[in-house]
């Protein structure tokens, strides 16, 4: 599996816990997307805790890049839509149009290559900025008060869902969307 084989391209040293997974799980449910992507899904611990909600499946997608955890994810989650895609491509997707979407990126932003991470940041910006309704999910493993990107678009924000210490390393989940929505501000 790519996790034993390179930790380093994976961007994490263990999967998400299911503290994490529970804890992203919940600010889906709370908001209830019609449409639901997760970006970078690995061996599947947070695409467990999605599934366990029920979305049909011909609106929850699954974007990996490496061969062998999408194979992993297609035998796991036969009922998603498990794409073998580049996140600097999310434009080129054939997704169905939705009234509302919530991404969910495990993407390692602050370790992978810069451009890399500026590349994947930007694709996930023209999706959100293109659909109605849209929010992204990100978790870091950095300090608490570190956000994933700062290059947002006018009228988006950072909102910290929550920090989960019962993580390896603890995990900061940050929700980005339309500040009009961003009614605990950043604390
Ligand atoms: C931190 S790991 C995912 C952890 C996952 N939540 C888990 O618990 O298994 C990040 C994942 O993003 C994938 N990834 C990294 N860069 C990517 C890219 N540009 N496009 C799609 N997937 C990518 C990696 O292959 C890896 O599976």
């Amino acid at each position: 599996m790519a996790w034993v084989r390179n930790p380093r391209r994976v961007g994490a040293i263990a999967p998400a816990s299911r503290a994490l997974a529970q804890a992203i799980a919940a600010e889906v449910s709370r908001v209830g997307p019609e449409l639901l992507l997760e970006i970078g899904a690995g061996t599947g611990a947070i695409t467990q805790a999605l599934a366990d909600l029920g979305p049909p499946p011909e609106r929850f997608f699954i974007i990996e890049r490496d061969p062998g955890l999408v194979r992993h994810l297609h035998h796991r989650f036969p009922r998603a839509e498990v794409l073998h895609a580049c996140a600097t491509r999310l434009d080129a997707l054939p997704l169905p149009a939705a009234g509302s979407l919530m991404l969910v990126s495990s993407l390692p932003l602050l370790s992978m290559p810069r451009d890399e991470a500026r590349r994947c940041v930007q694709a996930m910006l023209a999706l959100l900025e293109r659909q109605p309704n849209a929010r992204l999910l990100q978790y870091t493993y950095a300090a608490r008060h570190v956000r994933p990107f700062d290059q947002l678009p006018p009228g988006w924000r950072w909102r910290r869902v929550t920090t989960v210490w019962a993580n390896l390393p603890p995990a900061t989940v940050w929700s980005l969307e339309p500040a009009a929505h961003a009614t605990h501000g950043i604390h």
